[in-house]
């Protein structure tokens, strides 16, 4: 027999995986678990396309990491204009609900926490918060090269002065590190091909700031200054994750230009 559509993307066990908890069932709750799979999804494709960006910078090969940036951006894109959908959700719907969820939130993400790791954030504080099973991923994942590291072991491989300190330092790049910034300024003087690499770094950067921003925005109208299921302070915790560069050194050179 030839495959059928509805086999080869598991159909039925993908629509049996949205399972409301309300009874009589509160109508935006669906909505609620849907959004969130689906965030989750595209959380295991930004990090399936992560690793491949790292392994395409680390073989110098611009185009493929060019290429792998490009479809990254894209998809950052559809998770902030993602945030539309469950903004038309209102606080007394979500109210409605929001108990059923007991101590569950998107601070226990652990895909999130991955692509936060390897966009150069050390492993989180509270990282106690997950699962036994997913502590051990995300602890495995923070030992990955992280993005920056491998743009940064692409510039030395080209021949420009970076040192092993530095390629250590670059794994953790929300600290801006000044002595790559000659290095760095030069590529954008002299290296169009590398700058543009940068150009596209620093879009991916933008686009997690814009998603967390959009977040906030969502939180604020739908709870208010309520504290967050998760046990955080809620909008004001969330408040204190904006503007912080993953990629600081980028953002930083800017000054010199
Ligand atoms: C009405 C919708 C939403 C509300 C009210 C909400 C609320 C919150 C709050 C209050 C926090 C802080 C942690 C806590 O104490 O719980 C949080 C964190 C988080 N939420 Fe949401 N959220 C919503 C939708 C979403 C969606 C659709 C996603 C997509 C996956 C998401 C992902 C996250 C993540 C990843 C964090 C951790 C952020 C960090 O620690 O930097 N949230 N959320």
């Amino acid at each position: 027999m030839t495959m059928r559509y509805a086999d080869y993307l598991q159909v039925d066990a993908l629509l049996a995986l949205q399972r409301p908890l309300t009874a009589p069932a509160e109508h935006d709750e669906l909505l609620f678990i849907q959004i969130h799979q689906v965030y989750e999804l595209w959380f295991k494709q930004v990090l399936h396309e992560g690793d491949a960006l790292v392994a395409h910078l680390h073989a110098q090969h611009v185009p493929n990491a060019m290429h792998t940036l490009k479809r990254m951006r894209a998809i950052f894109k559809t998770l902030v204009s993602q945030v539309d959908i469950l903004e038309t959700m209102t606080p007394l719907s979500f109210a409605a609900f929001r108990t059923r969820l007991e101590h569950a939130s998107g601070f226990q993400s652990r895909q999130f926490r991955e692509v936060e790791c390897l966009f150069g954030a050390p492993l989180p504080h509270k990282i106690d918060m997950l699962a036994p099973r997913d502590q051990d991923i995300l602890r495995e994942r923070a030992e990955r090269m992280s993005i920056f590291s491998a743009f940064i072991i692409m510039l030395k491989k080209s021949g420009l002065p970076i040192t092993d300190d530095m390629i250590q330092k670059a794994q953790h790049s929300g600290t801006p590190n000044p002595d790559l910034h000659p290095a760095l300024i030069a590529i954008y003087r002299e290296n169009s091909s590398f700058a543009g690499v940068a150009e596209q770094l620093v879009d991916l950067d933008e686009g997690l700031q814009e998603w967390r921003y959009r977040h906030i925005k969502m939180v604020e109208r739908t709870i208010g200054t309520k504290p967050g299921t998760g046990g955080s302070d809620g909008a004001s915790y969330l408040k204190q994750t904006l503007f912080k560069p993953c990629f600081a050194d980028l953002w930083a050179i800017r000054i010199h230009f």
